[in-house]
């Protein structure tokens, strides 16, 4: 690669960057919109979570929208993130996103302009020469007020792989220095994300000079998976967000791809600046900050992602948690695992909590006390604590 990016030079081997878009496409969610306060906190965490790119907002969008960016571009006007603010194709976006992300140490501007057939005919009533056209004057006049300039393919995986060529070729050339193609509607399949990048890497001249950026949309569930197909062909940014917040069914979620690369950095061979430590604080401020938790089998955050409920499990983790935990609950920023216990749950794990709150109980004990258990794990969906203390305190001393 003979990539000199304006914001991260010579980029180091097998370094993916991290383009956040939690405070931007994330805020688009219904019901997830944000206050100045609330996006300059999470800006902060993200920051600190080591997100390399912060998508700061919309400048256009409204007057809130630019005092968001344009406050997060000063807040890191020494150093810290690439700011980015999003606009369309034309020069009021471009100027209000360039003014907006001025105060920013490392500024960019994101331009977007949708290249399937069906945007062009339906939506922008352009033909595909307007579109080049339009290009090369958005990208040119961005270019003069940032030396980082981000260029979109809105709905880039159902265009045509020919047009998708030429519209990043005449993007390239008029100055662009990230080239992202979105699946904006989340219809892809990880073999076509292969496809497309691999395409436009092989086949568009001076594709070694930019970075390209993967965007992927949840709608099929398949966001993380496209995200790492695209890398594997060859991108270098991924764009996500905190939780997977985003449009619809969400982007995808950073803490899913940071962790598949850190996890199967074997297969991978690919790396982050993600803190892994901090993921968890993050998505809980998220959380509190927009009112929405998230499911309690989200992978990395969710509250039943180190939890173990099963009796196989349980004792295969009392014996050694590599069995059932592919990675640490710490790492992530967990302060341990969980077992808990129901009526899955097995002798090991029931023994193994009788220990820990302080009881000593013999053989006979134990399987009577664990066998009252499991009636009442029939009854009861989990067991706490105070339970099994009442249930064994009837029948056993305390050690
Ligand atoms: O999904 C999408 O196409 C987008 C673009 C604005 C990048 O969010
Ligand atoms: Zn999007």
């Amino acid at each position: 690669m003979s990539i000199n990016h304006p914001s991260f030079g010579k980029l180091e081997a097998g370094r993916i960057i991290i383009f956040d878009t939690t405070l931007r496409d994330g805020e688009q969610s219904p019901g997830f919109s944000m206050n100045l306060d609330e996006k300059l906190r999470m800006a902060e965490a993200l920051h600190e979570l080591g997100a390399d790119v912060l998508e700061a907002g919309f400048a256009i969008a409204s007057p809130g929208d630019f005092e968001s960016v344009q406050s997060i571009a000063k807040r890191f006007s020494k150093d810290g993130p690439v700011i980015a603010s999003l606009s369309r194709a034309n020069a009021a976006d471009i100027l209000a996103s360039a003014e907006a992300t001025k105060p920013a140490a490392r500024p960019r501007i994101h331009i977007v302009l949708a290249t399937s057939d069906l945007h062009m005919r339906v939506k922008l009533r352009m033909t595909r020469e307007e579109v080049l056209e339009r290009i090369t004057e958005s990208v040119s006049l961005a270019r003069n007020h940032a030396a980082d300039v981000e260029w979109s393919a809105e709905d880039g995986s159902r265009s045509d792989l020919d047009f998708l060529c030429r519209c990043v070729d005449t993007a390239i050339k008029a100055g662009a220095t990230t080239i992202n193609i979105p699946d904006t509607v989340g219809y892809s399949l990880p073999a076509d994300m292969g496809l497309i990048f691999s395409t436009l890497i092989n086949k568009v001249p001076d594709a070694d000079k930019v970075i390209f950026s993967a965007h992927n949309h949840n709608d099929l569930g398949l966001a993380v998976a496209n995200t790492l197909a695209a890398i594997q062909a060859g991108a270098r940014q991924i764009e996500c967000t905190i939780n997977g917040i985003g449009e619809r069914a969400g982007n995808a979620s950073l803490e899913e791809v940071a962790m598949a690369l850190r996890t199967r950095h074997d297969a991978l061979k690919l790396r982050t600046g993600i803190e892994s430590k901090r993921i968890l604080r993050t998505s809980k401020l998220l959380a509190t900050i927009t009112g929405f938790d998230v499911q309690p089998n989200k992978a990395i955050v969710g509250r039943n992602a180190f939890a173990h409920e099963s009796g196989i499990h349980q004792d295969g983790v009392l014996k050694d948690a590599s069995t059932y935990e592919i990675m640490t609950p710490e790492s992530v920023g967990w302060t341990t695992n969980s077992i808990v216990l129901g009526k899955h749950s097995g002798r090991a794990a029931f023994r193994d909590r009788l220990k820990t709150l302080g009881y000593e109980v013999g053989d006979n004990q134990l399987n009577d006390a664990f066998k009252r258990f499991k009636d009442l794990a029939d009854r009861k969906k989990v067991v706490y604590d105070e339970d099994i203390a009442a249930l064994v305190d009837d029948e056993v001393g305390r050690g």
